[in-house]
């Protein structure tokens, strides 16, 4: 069995001396217990990636966002460069609360995926269906264009880089339907199990079998303690991205247990 991968995404809240105390506490947890046998991630807000880069830990760290271009006059964006230089490891790209709130398209999330990729950074890349989408059966074709229009952003090269990639798999998919997030309506299993099947299917696709073996799709929408083994004992769920229920250290502590058992 693949190892499982979660990732708590902050979103907007903390504060600097939060972030770090929450970081710590989180971090002492994970190395004390050595029952953990899942990987972790944390995507903290900007401000505070580079203090938490400085704390030693097994954590994966990402940035919630980037921009593609190394510099330039772009006011208020961060770039990889800027991220590399504080020694994070990548960024999630196109989260739905920006495709929502910030005109993120799939074309925009594919030049982030190639830039960060040639920069050898890691990838969440976030797709998933509105409810008014589910509700009038476009589910598949909605994740079918988000994958094929975000990967044909990337160079031939870039692509042939995840390719070769297979045991350090830069590339995540998250899932996130976007009516389940921070709504407490979760998918059903089910649901999850089926969509994560059909993002295997096109991964092949545009790599190749054993390529989309290797990407980890992780399940993302009001995941928390109480449902997270029914999405997490399937074979087909390498993961979960977390938001509400990755904010309290312990909560998401007890997460990371929960899929170590
Ligand atoms: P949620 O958020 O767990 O609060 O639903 C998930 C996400 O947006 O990544």
């Amino acid at each position: 069995m693949k190892k499982k991968y979660i990732v708590g995404n902050w979103k907007m809240f903390k504060t600097v001396e939060s972030a770090k105390n929450d970081f710590s506490v989180l971090n002492q947890l994970l190395s004390q217990n050595t029952h953990i046998t899942c990987d972790v991630g944390i995507c903290p807000p900007t401000l505070f990636l580079n203090a938490l880069s400085a704390e030693k830990s097994s954590i994966t760290l990402y940035a919630q966002n980037t921009h593609w271009e190394n510099e330039g006059a772009f006011t208020g964006e961060t770039s990889i460069r800027m991220l590399k230089s504080a020694n994070i490891d990548g960024s999630l790209v196109a989260h739905s609360e920006r495709r929502q709130y910030f005109n993120e398209t799939n074309e925009t999330a594919g030049k982030k995926i190639n830039a960060l990729i040639k920069n050898n950074m890691k990838v969440i890349y976030c797709v998933g269906e509105s409810l008014e989408e589910r509700e009038s059966g476009k589910v598949y074709d909605v994740i079918k264009t988000q994958l094929k229009d975000a990967f044909s952003q990337c160079k031939k090269s870039t692509l042939e880089l995840i390719q070769s990639n297979l045991e350090k798999m830069p590339v995540s998919v998250a899932y996130e339907p976007v009516w389940a997030i921070g709504t407490g309506k979760a998918a059903t299993p089910k649901d999850a199990h089926d969509v994560h099947t059909y993002i295997r299917k096109e991964l092949a696709e545009i790599f190749n079998q054993e390529t989309a073996n290797s990407i980890q799709i992780l399940y993302g929408g009001s995941v928390k303690p109480e449902n997270i083994k029914d999405y997490l004992t399937d074979d087909e769920i390498d993961g979960a991205l977390v938001g509400g229920a990755s904010l309290d250290p312990k909560v998401f502590f007890e997460l990371c247990s929960l899929v170590s058992l």
